[in-house]
C-alpha cells in the first residue's frame, strides 16, 4: 500500500501537529523527502525532529496558508532544498464553533481563507511547479471532513469551506489529469488527536454519546487516517482521480431512513 511514495517530494500544510504531523512521519518513514508548513515555526521543527530522529528527510518552512504571496515563497523554498513537490496534502484546517448569526464576517472569511482559497492557492502551486518535478506521479490529497455533504451546525462556515474544497477536488481532477496529477480527498469523521478531544469530546459522556453513533464504535485513530493517505498518495491508486474516500466508521450512513422502524436491526 505505498508504491511509489520512496523518492517523492511532498509538501504537507499544517503539519506540525495531528493529521499533518502524522502523515508527515509516516510519507517521511516511507522515503519521501517531506516539507511541513504553519504558522507557528516550533510544533513544524518538532515534527522535522521526530522524522530526522527515525533517519528520514524533512524541512519546515512557516506559511500562512490564507495569503498568496507566503504560499508562493514555500514552494519556492521546498524547490529549492528537496527539487519541485510531486504531492501536497492541503491539510490545514481552521474552525471554531459558533451559531451562524453570531459569526462575524471576519470569523466566516478567516475560516473560507485558511480552508478553501488556501488549499486552491496550494494546489495552483504546486500545478505550476509540477512539470519540473522528477518523480514519474504524483497527486494532491485535500483533507476534508464528511460534513462537506452533510452541512454540520455549529460550524457552516468549516462546512461550507470543506464542500468547496470538495466541488473544487472533482473540478481539479479533470483540468490537471494531463498533466498525470490526481486529485482526491479523504474525508474523516471524529478522529482521536489532543486538540479534538480537549476541543471536541472533552468528556466520557460526550465521547459515549458520540461513539454509540459510530457502527464501527470508536473514532478514528490517526493510524487509520495515514494508512488511507498513504494509499491514495501511493502509486495503488495510480487510476483513482477525483475520489472521496469516507473514513468514518459509518457514522454518516448510521441514521438511515428506517432506523426508528421495528424491522431495523438494532447494534
Ligand atoms: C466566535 C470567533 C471565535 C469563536 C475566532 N473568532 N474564534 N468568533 N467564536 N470561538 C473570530 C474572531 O473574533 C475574529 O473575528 C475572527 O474569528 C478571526 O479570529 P482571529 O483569532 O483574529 O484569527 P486567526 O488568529 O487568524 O485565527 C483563525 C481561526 C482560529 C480559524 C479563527 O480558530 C485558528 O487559527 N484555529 C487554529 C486552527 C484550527 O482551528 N484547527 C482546527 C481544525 S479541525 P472579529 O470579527 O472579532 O475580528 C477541524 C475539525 C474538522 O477543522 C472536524 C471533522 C470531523
Amino acid at each position: 500500500m505505498s508504491r511509489g511514495i520512496e523518492g517523492r517530494v511532498v509538501a504537507i500544510t499544517g503539519g506540525g501537529s495531528g493529521m499533518g504531523r502524522a502523515m508527515a512521519v509516516d510519507l517521511a518513514g516511507l522515503g519521501a523527502s517531506v516539507a511541513v508548513c504553519g504558522r507557528r515555526v516550533e510544533p513544524l521543527e518538532e515534527t522535522v525532529a521526530l522524522i530526522e530522529s527515525a533517519g528520514g528527510t524533512a524541512v519546515a518552512l512557516t506559511c500562512d496558508v490564507r495569503d498568496p504571496a507566503q504560499v508562493e515563497a514555500f514552494f519556492a523554498g521546498v524547490t529549492e532544498r528537496f527539487g519541485a513537490p510531486d504531492t501536497l496534502i492541503n491539510n490545514a484546517a481552521g474552525n471554531f464553533v459558533a451559531n451562524a448569526v453570531d459569526l462575524s464576517p471576519n470569523g466566516w472569511r478567516a475560516v473560507i481563507d485558511i480552508v478553501l482559497n488556501g488549499t486552491f492557492y496550494c494546489s495552483r502551486a504546486l500545478a505550476l511547479g509540477f512539470p519540473q518535478a522528477t518523480a514519474a506521479t504524483g497527486s494532491i490529497l485535500n483533507i476534508i471532513a464528511t460534513y462537506a455533504w452533510t452541512g454540520n451546525p455549529g460550524t457552516a462556515h468549516s462546512a461550507a469551506a470543506k464542500a468547496g474544497v470538495w466541488n473544487l477536488t472533482k473540478s481539479l481532477a479533470v483540468e490537471w489529469a494531463p498533466l498525470g496529477l490526481r486529485v482526491n480527498c479523504l474525508a474523516p469523521g471524529p478522529t482521536e488527536t489532543e486538540a479534538a478531544s480537549a476541543n471536541l469530546f472533552p468528556t466520557d459522556a460526550i465521547r459515549d454519546a458520540m461513539t454509540s453513533e459510530i457502527p464501527l464504535g470508536r473514532f478514528a485513530t490517526l493510524a487509520d487516517i495515514v494508512g488511507s493517505a498513504r494509499f491514495l498518495l501511493s502509486d495503488d491508486a495510480s487510476y483513482v482521480t477525483g475520489e472521496t474516500l469516507v473514513l468514518d466508521g459509518g457514522e454518516s450512513l448510521a441514521p438511515g431512513m428506517f432506523r426508528h422502524s421495528p424491522i431495523t436491526p438494532k447494534g
